[in-house]
């Protein structure tokens, strides 16, 4: 990976932690942010180190206060087609990113700081976290996914009422709402993560990998064809030595010991 100016990558066995450091904006996302993510993504999804990735913001304040409104003060129709077009490339690479990602949010989590966060398989909050989509105020629209992804996690009626009034949330709202799984003291936010992305690692990772894959399509897709998509992957699955391992583990009563071929 190149120098990274606003991120941070540390290791927990096969377990990476990525952390969004930026603090003195509240690690709001700026142009160099985006292309950083981007980059440090695209490394550990093809990393076979890898087995999960959580995402956090540096400090207690936030977890990304959104876009960077001083980049965003001073677009024109072009570079905000530009940048939101950039903006979802990453988050959309983020989201097909083949090894499981917890958002572990820590205070606000903003604008483009949720749509981050809802490009994320997973999400657990601190007590203190809040969600919102304040774009509207500002006189745009999430331009990174959010109109699109909000809905698909939270409902459509929620998710129009959080847009276009752009009111923030809770932590326990939000944990009511289905937008994140849990919510934790924010000291042992990190290793709350951890500890769920364990709770994946612990299962045969190609057929993690798959069951991603086959949820995802099934979003974009009609339900037939989706059914098909995943009748195929089933199919997959039982070419893999994880597969067999998986079934003889059970049968011997042991805790199977997945290779991940
Ligand atoms: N873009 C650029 N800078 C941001 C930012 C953003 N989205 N969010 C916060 N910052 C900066 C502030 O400008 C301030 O910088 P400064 O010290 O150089 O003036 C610094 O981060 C601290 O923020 P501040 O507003 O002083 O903290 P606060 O505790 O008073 O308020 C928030 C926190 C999150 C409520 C407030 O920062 C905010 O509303 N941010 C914008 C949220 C938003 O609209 N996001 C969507 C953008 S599309």
């Amino acid at each position: 990976m190149s120098d990274l100016r606003y991120i941070r990558v540390e290791w927990d066995g096969d377990i990476a932690v990525v952390t969004i450091d930026r603090q003195d904006k509240l690690n709001a996302l700026n142009a160099d942010v985006i292309r950083e993510l981007g980059e440090v993504f695209t490394n550990l999804g093809a990393d076979s180190a890898v087995r999960a990735i959580v995402l956090t913001g540096a400090g207690e304040k936030a977890f990304v206060a959104g876009a960077d409104i001083g980049e965003l003060a001073r677009m024109d129709p072009v570079a905000a087609v530009r940048m939101s077009r950039d903006g979802q490339r990453v988050f959309q690479d983020i989201e097909r990113c083949p090894k499981p990602v917890v958002a572990a949010i820590g205070g606000y989590a903003l604008g483009g700081g949720l749509e981050l966060a809802l490009a994320c398989h997973l999400r657990i909050a601190g007590t203190g976290a809040r969600f919102g989509l304040p774009e509207v105020g500002l006189g745009i629209l999430p331009g990174y996914g959010g109109t699109v992804r909000l809905a698909r996690v939270v409902g459509l009626g929620r998710a129009i009422e959080m847009t276009l009034t752009g009111d923030s949330v809770d932590a326990p709202r939000a944990l009511a709402s289905g937008l994140v799984s849990a919510v934790v003291e924010g000291g042992v936010l990190v290793a709350e993560g951890k500890a769920l992305a364990r709770r994946v690692t612990k299962n045969g990772p190609l057929a993690v990998r798959m069951a991603l894959e086959s949820i995802y399509r099934g979003l974009d897709t009609a339900s037939g064809e989706a059914q098909e998509f995943e009748s195929s992957l089933f199919g997959l699955l039982a070419s893999t030595d994880d597969m067999r391992e998986g079934m003889r583990a059970f049968l011997e009563k042991r805790k199977p010991d997945f290779a991940g071929s």
